[in-house]
């Protein structure tokens, strides 16, 4: 479970997130979307403990980000959009760090399994300076559910991985989201948030503009598609109808 009340960040004269209020239940896959610039990964950013908000607060699985910070950190596994990963370690090497990290005792038949999930098992021996960008993508996937968290955050999680591979993740969330494990996924891929999302929330300029199911969302446009939803949404917040957005 997430929950924000008035979550704020500002940077300077930036409000990069301004009052985010957001509830989201357990076992939801959770879509954020908005344009560049619009305060997802700040929001991650915030909820996963890297950055202090400047006013506001937000839960996780009822642990306060602010009150209790190590406690969240126990219980949510992170993806990010940057990941950063040890070059002259092997694959199992990282993930071992990552176990030991979270103290998982007797962790190598979790570590095997999702080597073996991630189709990486040929390549756990080699450094993951070697590995291509997909490949490093599957082992920060895979490392972030070594110590099975209720609550996944995730900042743009397909970028770079081929057809099969995105397959692969998206029944791995389905199947985590059916045990109860919560997701949060920022993306820009509007395809993938339509498919495999229970619920979206659209983010402007820090401002929380729409928030409902693709139904709901659908309602509240003239739009089908979430591409028309979100480009008149944003569109209307922005002010952008001499843009050129309009088609
Ligand atoms: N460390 C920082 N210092 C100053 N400003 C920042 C910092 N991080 C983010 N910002 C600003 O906060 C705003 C929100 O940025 P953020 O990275 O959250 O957007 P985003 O929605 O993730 O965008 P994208 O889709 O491009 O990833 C932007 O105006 C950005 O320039
Ligand atoms: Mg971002």
């Amino acid at each position: 479970m997430i929950k924000t009340i008035n979550l704020t960040k500002k940077f300077d004269k930036i409000i990069a997130v301004n009052n985010l209020n957001l509830e989201i239940n357990q076992g939801e896959i959770f879509g954020f979307l908005g344009p560049n610039g619009a305060g997802k990964t700040t929001t991650i950013k915030l909820l996963t403990g890297l950055l202090t908000p400047t006013s506001g607060d937000g839960f996780i699985d009822g642990y306060s980000i602010r009150g209790n910070p190590i406690k969240v950190k126990e219980v949510i596994g992170y993806i990010p959009d940057q990941p950063y990963l040890y070059p002259k370690l092997t694959g199992e090497e990282f993930l071992q760090f990552v176990a030991q990290l979270y103290g998982i005792e007797n962790s190598n038949p979790a570590i095997i399994e999702l080597l073996e999930t991630f189709k990486l098992v040929p390549y756990k021996d080699n450094l993951i300076e070697s590995y291509s960008h997909g490949m490093c993508q599957k082992l920060v996937i895979a490392s972030c559910l070594l110590h099975n968290p209720k609550v996944i955050f995730v900042d743009e999680p397909m970028v770079g991985l081929d057809p099969k591979s995105i397959r692969l993740v998206k029944d791995i969330f389905r199947k985590n989201s059916k045990r109860g494990v919560t997701i949060f996924m920022s993306t820009h891929t509007l395809d993938l948030a339509q498919d495999l999302c229970t619920r979206m929330g659209i983010i402007n300029e820090g401002r929380l503009i729409a928030l409902g199911t693709m139904d709901e969302l659908r309602k509240t446009t003239k739009g089908e598609e979430l591409e028309d939803v979100f480009l008149q949404l944003t569109k209307e917040v922005s002010g952008l109808d001499k843009s050129g957005l309009k088609s």
